[in-house]
């Protein structure tokens, strides 16, 4: 399977990359190596005798491949995709990107949960096969057996998304704000003796100053929060709002039927893991001990945290979660509302499972 990689460099690229090494997946496939800006450098140290970077833009030798994986991103897809559609390249298509996602001819890849439509898909002749966002892919590798099993009327998510998502930048530049924020005050902090109420109206001055970095964020985030991501549209959601039900249900297989999916976005200062607070509205009363089974056992990676303060603060959050492939989900209980009504509180790595996890699985499905 000559398999064709672009984009392979960046944050999600060299994630893809550590992760297809870990799992040998270059063992059988022939990988190809693409570039926009090296054409005829050294392609990467995955396997012996490779050839040397091609060009992301020829046509010509995109057409020559039977797989293409891309996290280039958006604006390359939209540019090249079309181009090589019309070159008669029928080929299959694994994208990061979000252009093509809900494109009726696309499917959004997350196997552990929609293996099903996966290869109906690919039964179907679907030759796209797209990466969903992470804040959803993140939600159904831990509440996905809950849609399944048809218990859920309606989701509110209320995220609380780390800098990574928004890029390696906005990553440097939250550390840089913290480093910025700290040294403002490194003097009073030393001095135990030292007003707290004058540390505090320093670093507020430091956040609404001219010397904090914010290239990026635009805004500080150290230190506070950014309650809207990526655009803002005419509904009052935001996109990233928005993707929430549309690509739940995508991915389900049941945008012609779907379960409401809505709340709030929001940045907070995390590296890269996502975490949301759900409320669930369940189509009955199912003791939360049967909640906790169907996501214990709904796929390998989804873990249940019991809903007890030490668990929850130990194993149910970011730092605990960063750079594995682990899914807790805890928090879970019945709330005031009635019966029907759960809580639950989930964390994910939005660089594995939330962008680079299931492109490397989904092109594993095609070799089988
Ligand atoms: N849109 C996401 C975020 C990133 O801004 O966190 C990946 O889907």
């Amino acid at each position: 399977m000559k398999t064709g990689f672009v984009g392979w460099r960046g944050m999600v690229g060299s994630v893809l990359m550590d992760r297809m090494r870990a799992e040998n997946d270059f063992a059988d496939i022939e990988p190809v190596f693409f570039t926009t800006s090296n054409v005829g450098g050294a392609a990467p140290a995955v396997a012996s005798g490779l050839p040397p970077l091609k060009d992301a833009y020829s046509i010509d030798d995109l057409k020559q491949l039977d797989v293409i994986v891309t996290c280039q991103g958006g604006d390359y897809t939209n540019e090249v995709f079309p181009k090589l559609r019309a070159a008669g390249w029928n080929g299959y298509w694994i994208d990061a990107a979000s252009s093509l996602r809900m494109d009726k001819d696309a499917i959004i890849v997350l196997d552990p949960v929609n293996n099903d439509v996966i290869k109906n898909g690919i039964a179907n002749g679907v030759k796209n096969y797209i990466g969903g966002n992470c804040t959803v892919s993140l939600m159904l590798m831990g509440l996905g057996a809950l849609f399944r099993e048809g218990l859920v009327d309606w989701v509110t998510s209320m995220t609380y998304q780390a800098a990574s998502g928004a890029g390696a930048q906005n990553m440097r530049e939250l550390i840089s704000q913290m480093g910025t924020l700290h040294k403002s005050v490194a003097e009073q902090l030393a001095d135990p003796k030292s007003a707290i109420l004058e540390i505090d109206r320093i670093i507020a001055e430091t956040m609404r100053g001219d010397e904090l970095p914010k290239a990026n964020f635009g805004h500080p985030l150290a230190g506070s929060l950014l309650p809207y991501i990526d655009k803002q549209w005419e509904t009052g959601q935001s996109k990233e709002e928005w993707k929430g039900q549309a690509e739940t249900n995508k991915i389900l297989g049941r945008s012609g039927n779907p379960i409401p999916v809505d709340g709030l976005c929001v940045r907070i200062g995390a590296m890269r893991c996502h975490s949301q607070a759900l409320t669930i509205k369940l189509n009955k009363d199912v003791p939360i001990a049967d909640i906790e089974a169907l996501i214990a056992n709904s796929n390998e990676w989804a873990k249940v945290v019991p809903n007890d303060r030490e668990s929850s603060l130990r194993d149910l959050t970011p730092t605990a979660v960063t750079g594995t492939l682990s899914i807790p989900v805890g928090r879970l209980r019945k709330m005031n509302m009635g019966p029907q009504y759960i809580s639950a509180f989930t964390v994910g790595d939005q660089l594995l499972w939330g962008a680079a996890e299931p492109l490397r699985r989904m092109l594993r499905i095609l070799k089988e």
